[in-house]
């Protein structure tokens, strides 16, 4: 090595071609010389090589992993400099997959392994496909090892889906953080809301635009998503995520062609085609041709209407008011929709009032809100105790009633806790395994705060206000089930008048007698 002139000659500033490949082979060959002369050419101006080298040196590391327990430790030996450069995002990734690995690694039971494992294989798969894409040099050299990595894991889960069996573990059917999608049979409930819907599509002759009302994770997104099992089939439900590509669009031919796109792809799930928008054609003129395009569109109905179903509505009024679109345009498309075709029937859904937005109110005139809150009791109860068919745990019955009582029958509150429970039972004996007691539902009850704190942190901090916080930890303190008089508490804080009505509106408490306390328990607990 030394008789290589970037190691005699300091001063050595030519491009040394092969360098990086002759120092790998020394360091492949005599570690410790090899190790010198890296760090050595770290600080010359043969830097370069050293870089390469050291990438090199890494994926070489990342690629000898051949099993879980490989990978789980691979992020420790990982050193991704402070100095940004092409490789460290492909690292980064490396090393969180490993770091994921190794916290479900963690977990005590197979069962519970392999939930977290499932989430680190869904991400090798997006890694993978977007490696695929590349054509980096870097991202291609990275390429097989993530595929390797995404082959280990992946085979690991199936070993653990056998071991699950086998010591006979609770497989939970519980979702969440996400909506409900139509093939999932964990959906439950809301025929009511269904039939709420129907009356006032069908019978209302002023065919008001609808808002489903509901608090965060009230299951507003999943209802929609299922809202074509609760509707008769002369309704097409077509459902648009506002906070997907429309809102997203710079512009308001862009925002059109994913509105029709998104609606295109909803019809065609329900078996209905609609002729497609060409995106050239939009460029000079979008709201025109978006009408000649719902022209055709209520051709290809037929007999049928359609429910134009916005979810986050809120997302496409921050656009707006960014300057994004255009008012006027935007929302007059939905007035026009409302007013001349009566082929379509408007649903906003959000965890806003339409008078929390005025600018929808000047357009969308006589909305009528349909209020989406709590399960019906038998509901949750099914939730509990038959979430889905050859559910295998049992609750004995004080125990389901305490689900009940801690939940108030709120959908993510129910599936956030049994979730946790099964957990629990999967780390207990088997002999104890398949029955759910008492104190099995109050030791879930940490577990749950702890993994369901994105949504208590997001009451905390984005829903209320300071003086809301105050009042709420204040009543929290107070105990299970207590009420605090409205006098108490206006002593306590001065501006608790005005901040009443943001707690009774967000439904974080309400009013018994002459005082206000939690609807919710698991939400009291949090705030203690
Ligand atoms: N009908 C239902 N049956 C069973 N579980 C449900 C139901 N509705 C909602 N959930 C549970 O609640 C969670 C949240 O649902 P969803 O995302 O649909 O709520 P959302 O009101 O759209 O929330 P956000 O305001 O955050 O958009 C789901 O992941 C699921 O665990
Ligand atoms: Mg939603």
């Amino acid at each position: 090595m030394r008789f290589h002139s970037a190691f005699w000659d300091e001063w050595q500033r030519l491009y040394l071609p092969s360098l990086d490949k002759h120092l790998l082979f020394v360091i492949e060959n005599n570690p410790v010389e090899g190790k010198a002369a890296l760090e050595y050419l770290s600080t010359s101006p043969q830097r370069w090589a050293a870089q390469a080298v050291q990438i090199e040196l890494d994926a070489r590391s990342l690629q000898r992993c051949a099993d879980v327990e490989a990978i789980r430790e691979a992020h420790r030996s990982l050193v991704i400099g402070e100095l940004e450069n092409e490789v460290s995002p492909l690292l980064r990734i490396f090393s969180r997959i490993s770091e994921d690995v190794d916290a479900a690694l963690n977990q005590a039971s197979a069962y519970n392994q392999r939930l977290p494992l499932r989430d680190v294989a869904d991400k090798l798969n997006l890694h993978l496909q977007n490696f695929a894409r590349s054509s980096d040099k870097y991202t291609v050299r990275f390429y097989p090892i993530i595929k390797s990595w995404r082959e280990i894991v992946t085979n690991y889960i199936k070993e653990l889906a056998k071991i699950t069996e086998l010591r006979q573990e609770i497989d939970s059917p519980y979702i969440i953080g996400v909506p409900l999608t139509l093939e999932q049979e964990i959906f439950t409930g809301r025929n009511d809301i269904g039939l709420r819907m129907i009356e006032q599509l069908l019978l209302d002759y002023r065919r008001p635009p609808l808002l489903l009302y509901g608090q965060r994770r009230m299951g507003k997104t999943s209802l929609l998503n299922n809202i074509g099992k609760l509707l008769p089939n002369s309704i097409i439900p077509m459902f648009i995520d506002l906070q997907g590509a429309p809102s997203s669009a710079s512009d308001h031919a862009g925002f059109v062609y994913n509105l029709a796109r998104e609606m295109e792809k909803s019809a065609k799930k329900q078996g209905v085609t609609l002729p497609s928008l060409a995106r050239e054609v939009l460029k000079s003129d979008p709201f025109t041709y978006f009408y000649e395009w719902l022209d055709k569109v209520e051709q290809a109905l037929e007999e049928n209407t359609v429910l134009l179903a916005l979810d986050e509505f809120e997302v496409l009024d921050n656009a707006i008011a960014k300057g994004r679109f255009d008012e006027q345009d935007v929302l007059g498309m939905l007035r026009h929709l409302i007013q001349h075709r009566p082929r379509f029937k408007i649903l906003l859904a959000g965890s806003h009032t339409i008078e929390e937005y005025q600018r929808w109110a000047s357009y969308l005139i006589n909305v009528q809100v349909v209020h989406i809150s709590y399960l019906k009791e038998a509901e949750a109860r099914q939730l509990i105790e038959r979430p889905v068919k050859d559910f295998t745990l049992r609750y004995e019955p004080n125990a389901v009633e305490r689900v009940l009582q801690l939940t108030r029958c709120h959908p993510f509150l129910v599936q956030l806790l049994c979730a946790e429970i099964i957990v629990l039972k999967n780390e207990q004996d088997p002999s104890i395994r398949r029955l759910a007691t008492l104190a099995d539902v109050e030791a879930a009850i940490p577990e749950a705060l702890q993994s369901g704190g994105f949504f208590f942190a997001d009451i905390q901090n984005n829903q209320v206000n300071a003086t809301g916080q105050a009042i709420l930890r204040f009543i929290a303190a107070q105990g299970e089930g207590a009420i605090v008089s409205r006098q108490r508490l206006l002593q306590e804080f001065a501006d608790a008048d005005i901040t009443f009505s943001l707690l009774l509106q967000r439904e974080l408490i309400e009013e018994v007698a002459d005082g206000y306390g939690f609807q919710v328990e698991l939400i009291r607990r949090w705030f203690v």
